[in-house]
Formats: C-alpha cells, sequence, structure tokens
C-alpha cells in the first residue's frame, strides 16, 4: 500500500466534530512498514492531538523509531501544512532530508523536507554544555 492510499483511507476515520477538518497521515518506517494516524479532538479543545502525532505514536508503540517518509492529506484549497508542533514531533524520528509529502483530497501536492519545514530545528545537541 502507498502512503498516500494509507493516508486517505485513515483520515475517514478522523474525529474532527469540532473543526470538521479531517487528517489523514502516513509514515514509512525504515523496516518499510507503514504507521498512520488521524486526528482525534476533545471538547476540551487543546486536548485534541494531529494526524502526524497519531502516526508517530503507532511507529513507536510498534516498536520503531526511524522514520523514512511521510504524507500528510486533508480536504484542503492548498497541501496541508503541519503545524509547528508536528514538525518538531517529526524531527524527533526523521533525518533532516525525509520528504514529507503534503497533499490534498483533490490532489493539490507539494513535498519538502524535514529541514524546509524545520529549520534551525532544536536538537540534542543544543543541550551540551560548553563546560
Ligand atoms: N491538524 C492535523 O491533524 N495535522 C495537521 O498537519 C494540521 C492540523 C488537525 C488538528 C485539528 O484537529 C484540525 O486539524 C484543525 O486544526
Amino acid at each position: 500500500m502507498s502512503l498516500l492510499t494509507a493516508a486517505t483511507k485513515v483520515r475517514e476515520n478522523a474525529h474532527a466534530p469540532y473543526s470538521k477538518f479531517k487528517v489523514g497521515a502516513a509514515i514509512r518506517a525504515a523496516s518499510g512498514k507503514i504507521y498512520v494516524g488521524c486526528n482525534v479532538e476533545n471538547v476540551a479543545y487543546p486536548e485534541g492531538t494531529c494526524a502526524e502525532a497519531g502516526a508517530i505514536a503507532a511507529m513507536v508503540a510498534a516498536g520503531e523509531t526511524e522514520l523514512i517518509e511521510a504524507l500528510v492529506i486533508a480536504d484542503s484549497p492548498m497541501p496541508v501544512s503541519p503545524c509547528g508542533g508536528c514538525r518538531q514531533k517529526l524531527a524527533e524520528f526523521g533525518a533532516p532530508d525525509v520528504k514529507v509529502t503534503m497533499t490534498t483530497v483533490a490532489g493539490n501536492t507539494s513535498e519538502m523536507t524535514l529541514a524546509e519545514l524545520l529549520p534551525g530545528a532544536f536538537t540534542q545537541e543544543h543541550m551540551e554544555g560548553e563546560s
């Protein structure tokens, strides 16, 4: 199954009664296996989670910690852009050159690397003291 097919399918399961904006995400892990997620909103709005976060959680729960490709899809006028928090989450498990495909259900697609999505990312190196 392709990332597009997987993300399109899981998007249908999104729980988005508040925004009415269903998002699907699919990531390919180093093993080649695809993990999917959808946004899961909550009546206490800040408790909602993004599709990308769900896919990452599924990958980690399955015992994998490296993603090599990602795709996000929504019914949007332009390719859906991962939020700032999700960019950081993706960067935790993907190398800077990992390709992220952003697309709409109508097929309007763009691609960026993780480095392009999150320039100047906060990394482990920032926590290494100088003394
Ligand atoms: N959302 C995602 O799941 N992923 C994105 O990349 C953008 C935004 C969700 C969060 C919320 O449930 C809805 O879209 C509207 O912000």
